[in-house]
């Protein structure tokens, strides 16, 4: 799988040990940056990589902050993504069966290194269960339709 990792300073201690372990699992890895632990913006990361998942340039996309929230507020953003704040793999699976999500969101701080790896197991390996949540997806991915009247009014 072809997969797009970001983080903050917050998330980027476990970058590169995640990206030597889904690397030797065979996954092809496009590392977003950042390439070390100074300060930064989690937004500018999120982006990075919500927009290669929406373009399709990359299968699936995973970002590392503090607490994975910013990083999901970030990346739901971008047309075409489904991201979500895990810290456990069993919502991991449920993200997956019943989401269909594209971009994970991880907590560096508050998740332990080998939790974030079981998260990631599921987030790989559990495919869209499809039938009565499709078109709950559909409705979420609905793009026609005016944020704010709920109308494809062009407004
Ligand atoms: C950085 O201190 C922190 O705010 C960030 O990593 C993240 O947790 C934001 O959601």
């Amino acid at each position: 799988m072809k997969i797009a990792i970001g983080s903050d300073h917050a998330g980027f201690g476990q970058k590169p040990p995640l990206i030597a372990w889904l690397s030797s699992l065979g996954h092809e890895i496009i590392d977003c940056g950042p390439s070390t632990d100074s300060r930064c913006d989690y937004p500018d990361f999120a982006d990075k990589v919500a927009r290669l998942v929406a373009n399709k340039e990359a299968d699936r996309g995973i970002l590392l902050c503090g607490t994975g929230l910013g990083m999901a507020i970030t990346a739901d953003k971008v047309p075409g993504v489904r991201a979500a704040t895990i810290v456990t793999p069993h919502f991991a699976h449920l993200f997956r069966e019943h989401n269909n999500g594209n971009v994970i969101c991880l907590s560096g701080r508050f998740t332990p290194y080998e939790i974030n790896q079981e998260i990631l197991k599921e987030f790989l390996e559990t495919p869209f269960g499809g039938g009565r949540h499709t078109g709950r997806v559909d409705k979420i991915m609905r793009e026609d339709d005016c944020a704010f009247c709920g109308v494809d009014a062009g407004c």
